[in-house]
């Protein structure tokens, strides 16, 4: 399977204008990447950049709210984000969890609503510096407990049609649900986990969803301050055949990281 590199564009840029500029170098790449890639800007700018992007690139969206119409002043709907034009969508990133007070529960709404609509789900989890430093034992029990609560319910009746088998199932949400592990201590700050930590956490997500939910082989991707320097660690060391790809925030707006990471 390729290898998936999402990038998180965050709150920039400011205007429509450059925000087309960013996509062209994006553009300008794609056709020669060896990856899956899934560019994620603000709302606003979705639905032009749909027009630009050729078949092979993705659009995702930062986040979505669990209804699908109604009086929620302000909030975005998974079939307005489909109209749109997005793929994907992030849900649970460590920055609305802290400084918005996302909860687990309004997480879980979220992908149940987003799943329901079939778009296609990046879920952030990831531990902060305080439970870091407790030792690698906290770190397993809250990845573990984001996990067990963010996933609560998935629908598996519904994803399992009459004639596909449990391991239909495991393809359906393996390809519709893929974890980021995103430590929030490595986000922004430029230093980004060693290979080797991130890897023991990637493995022990694997093997939660593989024994809860069933899925066989789920993707999940590194992110916090990974850039075109410090991504070939990331390629290039034991068992980095289980990162499946990156989340990307910093370096998705500077063009010359971006055609170095794309070309890799
Ligand atoms: P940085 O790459 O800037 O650390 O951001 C990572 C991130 O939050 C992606 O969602």
């Amino acid at each position: 399977m390729k290898k998936i590199i999402a990038f998180n564009w965050k709150m920039n840029p400011q205007s429509l204008g450059e925000a087309k500029k960013l996509f062209n170098s994006y553009l300008l790449l794609y056709s020669s990447s060896k990856k899956e890639i899934i560019v994620c800007p603000p709302f606003i700018y979705l639905y032009e950049l749909k027009d630009l992007k050729t078949k092979n690139l993705k659009l995702g969206s930062q986040d979505v709210f669990w209804e699908n119409s109604g009086a929620f002043t302000g909030e975005i709907s998974p079939k307005m984000l489909k109209n749109l034009g997005a793929e994907y969508v992030i849900i649970g990133h460590s920055e609305r969890r802290q400084n918005l007070n996302e909860t687990d529960e309004m997480i879980n709404k979220k992908i149940l609503a987003a799943l329901k609509t079939g778009l296609k789900i990046i879920l952030c989890v990831g531990e902060n510096l305080k439970t870091r430093k407790q030792g690698k034992k906290a770190v397993e029990n809250f990845i573990k407990s984001q996990l067990q609560k963010d996933l609560k319910n998935l629908p598996l009746n519904s994803l399992l049609s009459k004639t596909t088998s449990r391991k239909g199932l495991s393809y359906i949400l393996n390809s519709r649900l893929i974890i980021a592990y995103e430590p929030i201590w490595a986000i922004g700050t430029g230093n980004s986990d060693s290979p080797k930590d991130a890897i023991e956490i990637i493995k022990l997500i694997k093997k939660t969803l593989n024994s809860i939910f069933y899925i066989l082989n789920p993707r999940v991707l590194y992110g916090g301050s990974v850039d075109s320097k410090n991504i070939k660690n990331f390629l290039q060391c034991m068992q980095c055949n289980e990162i499946d790809g990156f989340l990307i925030g910093s370096a998705s707006l500077q063009p010359k990281e971006i055609k170095n990471i794309i070309k890799l």
